[in-house]
C-alpha cells in the first residue's frame, strides 16, 4: 500500500484555507480541481499570491509553474496587488443587494481608486470578489484578512484608516 504523505500546512491560520482545502478534498486532491481552487482562492482572498500557490500547488501535486502558468493564463484571476493594505470588497448577489455599490462608492471617493486599483502611495489596495461566503454578513467585505460584515461606507473607511495607523 502507498505511503499517504501528510498534506502540506497552509500558509497561515486563517480559515479561509480550511474553505480552500475542502473544495480541494471534494476533487479528491486531483490536478484537474486546479482551476476551481484558485477560483476559490481569489473569490475568498480576491487576488492569487506566492504563498497560496506554493500551497495550491503542493496540495494537488503539480508542479508551480503550471499554477503560475493557469493563474496567469486566465484574465480572470489577479495575481497579489502592490498596496501595502488590502480591502477586497464582495460583489456577489447578496452584497451588491444590500449596499456593495456604496462601498465601492465610498472608496472611489475616499481614496480616488476603483476596484482593481492601488493607491499612488502605494498604501492601499481595493479588489472585487464574488461572494466570500459571509452572505449573511452581507455586505461584507475583507480587510486585512478580517472578514467585517453588515458594512457601512463609515465603518468601512474607518477599519482601513485603523489598519494604516497600525502599520506605521
Ligand atoms: S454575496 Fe457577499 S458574501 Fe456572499
Amino acid at each position: 500500500m502507498a505511503l499517504q504523505l501528510a498534506k502540506p500546512a497552509p500558509p497561515d491560520d486563517d480559515k479561509r484555507w480550511k474553505m480552500i482545502e475542502v473544495t480541494m478534498r471534494r476533487n479528491g486532491y486531483a490536478s484537474h480541481a486546479l482551476i476551481e481552487t484558485l477560483h476559490r482562492v481569489q473569490g475568498l482572498f480576491g487576488y492569487l499570491d506566492e504563498p497560496a500557490m506554493h500551497f495550491v500547488a503542493d496540495s494537488l501535486g503539480l508542479p508551480l509553474s503550471k499554477v503560475y502558468g493557469v493563474s496567469t493564463f486566465y484574465h480572470l484571476f489577479s495575481l497579489k496587488p502592490q498596496g501595502r493594505h488590502t480591502c477586497v470588497i464582495c460583489t456577489g448577489t447578496a452584497c451588491y443587494i444590500k449596499g456593495a455599490g456604496e462601498l465601492i462608492e465610498g472608496i472611489r471617493s475616499h481614496y480616488g481608486i476603483e476596484l482593481g486599483q492601488t493607491t499612488p502611495d502605494l498604501e492601499l489596495s481595493a479588489i472585487g470578489a464574488r461572494c466570500i461566503g459571509a452572505c449573511g454578513l452581507a455586505p461584507a467585505a475583507v480587510v486585512d484578512g478580517e472578514v467585517l460584515g453588515k458594512l457601512t461606507v463609515e465603518r468601512l473607511i474607518a477599519k482601513i484608516e485603523e489598519v494604516k495607523r497600525h502599520a506605521t
